[in-house]
């Protein structure tokens, strides 16, 4: 069975779409099988990914109007992952997922979901399928209410978190977060390299390999696969 984790946060911009691209290389890299789905209807990821202009989305998977085998794009970079669409909340619904799920559970260690900043019936979906939630926490009082807003909602899952730094430290706020949330140990720093990164469909742990920002992903991947025991 594959382990989902939902990337999530009410908070926008708080580089959620960032982790999971990278996050998916990164997983790659230490020989798991991932599987990425775009369930924002912004479908920043799948642009990221160059797939905007796929037939089969995840509307067409979840209202069973394509078979799963021809909405799963392979990429150069050793992940596969379903695009997203505008219309996927009028297609949500957890029983959808959880039966689209059934399909491809054996072929994946990890599916990887991007959600939106807003409260859609895709995020719910996606809420109610994860086995964990993993909330990217830049250190403002906003993404803490975002994380915290969901927390709500999916008392009983595991709710990781981590800390990206642009900047100076809170203190104050990075207890509090260690208080509430399953806080990894590492952080993910603010990066010139990804900012310039930003327009290309390689991730930056491709184009640059060596970077401190490749490097902090790797790390991340690595505490989460730890937490999960998956390595
Ligand atoms: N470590 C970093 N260093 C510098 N810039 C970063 C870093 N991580 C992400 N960014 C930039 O921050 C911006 C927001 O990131 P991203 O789109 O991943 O956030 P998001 O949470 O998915 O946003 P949304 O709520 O709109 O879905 C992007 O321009 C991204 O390139
Ligand atoms: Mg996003």
């Amino acid at each position: 069975m594959s382990h989902v984790v939902a990337i999530a946060n009410l908070a926008g911009g708080t580089t959620k779409t960032t982790t999971v691209r990278n996050l998916a290389v990164a997983f790659a890299e230490y020989g798991k099988k991932v599987l990425v789905v775009d369930v924002d209807p912004k479908s920043d990821l799948t642009f990221a990914l160059g797939g905007e202009l796929s037939r089969v989305t995840i509307s067409e998977l979840l209202s069973r109007k394509s078979s799963i085998d021809s909405g799963i794009v392979s990429t150069s970079e050793r992940f596969d992952y379903i695009p997203g669409s505008s219309s996927v909340d009028s297609f949500a619904s957890a029983s959808a997922f959880n039966h689209l799920m059934g399909e491809f559970a054996s072929k994946y260690d990890l599916v990887v979901l991007d959600t939106p900043s807003t409260p859609t019936q895709g995020l719910f979906m996606a809420l109610e399928v994860a086995d964990s939630i993993l909330y990217p926490m830049p250190l403002t009082n906003s993404s803490f209410r975002g994380a915290h807003r969901i927390r709500t909602i999916v008392k009983d899952k595991l709710q990781m978190a981590f800390i990206k730094l642009d900047g100076f430290r809170n203190l104050v706020l990075e207890k509090e977060i260690a208080a509430d949330f399953d806080l990894l140990d590492c952080e993910i720093l603010e990066s010139q390299d990804l900012r310039e990164n930003e327009n290309s469909s390689s991730s930056v742990l491709v184009v640059s390999k060596n970077s401190p920002i490749a490097g902090n992903y790797r790390e991340l991947a690595y505490s989460i696969l730890e937490k999960l025991h998956l390595i």
